[in-house]
C-alpha cells in the first residue's frame, strides 16, 4: 500500500508536494496523473509530513502523517519580526526558583512542544527523564558537589574547572550552585547510534526552554551537573540514563522568582562573508 493518499477531487496537480519532498520520492508522471510515490520510495520516506503541509488544497494525506493530525497554520497566530526578536531575546536563564512544585501536566505539555524540534533525518529518537521531586533534584546537586570536592582533593588547583571551588564552598555554606534549588530536572537523551544525537536533544531542550515562559515556567541548562554526570559514577547511577544513551543534557525547571525588564546586549556577531 502506498504511503500517499491523494484526494483527486481536490488535487490541482500543481506539484508542490513533488518539489518539496526532501527525498524526491514523489512524482507526477504526466499531465493527467496525480502525485504518487516513485516505485520503492516508501523505504526512503522520512515521514516528515512536508507533502501534507505544503499542499494548499488539502488534497494530500500520508498513512503515517494523516491529514487529520496536521492542524492548519492559523494566520492570526503568526508572529512578526519584532515579536520574534523580543521573544527570543527575552529568554533568560533562571537561577532562582519559587518553592513551588511544577504540575506534571505542565511538564508533559512542555515535552509535547519540544518533540516538534527538528531531528536529523527526522529520526525523533530523543527520550526524556523527568525528576519532579525537589529532594531528588537536591540529591543530584549534592552528588555533583561531591564530584567537585573529589576533583579539588585530587587537584587543588583544579585549573581545568575554575568554578569547582565555588561549587564546594557554596554547598558547604548551604547554597546549591549546581541546580539552584530547582524543583524539577529534565534530562533529554539520545542513543549512541544517533549520529546527531547531541544536536537533536539540544534543539529539543531549546524548544522546551523557549516554550516554558509562556506557561509561567523558567529553565536553566545544567552544565555543571552535565560535567559531573560525565565522570561521577554515583551521579550516573542515581540518574540512571537509558542504556546506550550516550548523548544527554540536563535542564533545571521551575517557577522563576525573578522578572526581567530589559534585554541585555550580546557581543557583535563574527561573520566572514565569503
Ligand atoms: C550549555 C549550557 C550550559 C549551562 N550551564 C549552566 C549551569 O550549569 N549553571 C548556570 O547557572 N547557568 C548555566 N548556563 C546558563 C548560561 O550561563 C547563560 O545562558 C548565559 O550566561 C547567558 O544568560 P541568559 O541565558 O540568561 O541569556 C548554561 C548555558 C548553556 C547554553
Amino acid at each position: 500500500m502506498s504511503l500517499l493518499i491523494v484526494d483527486e477531487s481536490k488535487c490541482k496537480q500543481d506539484g508542490f508536494c513533488v518539489r518539496d519532498c526532501p527525498r524526491a520520492i514523489i512524482r507526477i508522471k504526466d499531465k493527467e496523473s496525480y502525485p504518487e510515490m516513485v516505485p520503492g520510495g516508501e523505504q526512503f520516506c522520512l515521514t516528515c509530513g512536508h507533502c501534507v503541509a505544503v499542499c494548499p488544497h488539502d488534497a494530500m494525506s500520508h498513512t503515517k502523517v494523516p491529514f487529520e493530525d496536521c492542524s492548519p497554520i492559523q494566520k492570526e497566530l503568526v508572529i512578526n519580526e519584532t515579536q520574534a526578536v523580543q521573544f527570543l531575546r527575552s529568554r533568560r536563564s533562571i537561577r532562582s526558583f519559587k518553592d513551588q512544585p511544577v504540575e506534571k501536566e505542565k511538564i508533559k505539555e512542555l515535552v509535547e512542544i519540544a518533540r516538534y524540534a527538528p531531528t536529523a533525518s527526522n529520526t525523533q529518537l530523543v527520550k526524556w527523564m523527568v525528576f519532579n521531586d525537589k529532594d531528588t533534584v537536591r540529591e543530584f546537586a549534592k552528588l555533583a558537589a561531591d564530584w567537585a570536592r573529589a576533583l579539588l582533593e585530587k587537584d587543588p588547583q583544579s585549573a581545568k574547572f575554575p568554578y569547582v571551588p565555588g561549587i564546594v564552598a557554596a554547598w558547604d555554606a548551604g547554597y546549591d550552585a549546581v541546580l539552584r534549588g530547582a524543583p524539577a530536572l529534565i534530562v533529554a537523551s539520545a542513543p549512541k547510534e544517533d549520529l546527531n544525537g547531541t544536536v537533536n536533544l539540544t534543539l529539543a531542550l531549546s524548544y522546551l526552554e523557549l516554550a516554558a515562559p509562556s506557561m509561567g515556567l523558567g529553565t536553566c541548562w545544567a552544565g555543571i551537573l552535565k560535567g559531573a554526570l560525565l565522570s561521577w559514577p554515583p551521579l550516573q547511577k542515581a540518574i540512571g540514563l537509558p542504556e546506550d544513551h550516550t548523548h544527554h543534557y540536563p535542564m533545571m525547571l521551575g517557577y522563576p522568582k525573578a522578572k526581567y525588564f530589559r534585554l541585555p546586549q550580546r557581543k557583535p556577531p563574527k561573520i566572514t562573508w565569503k
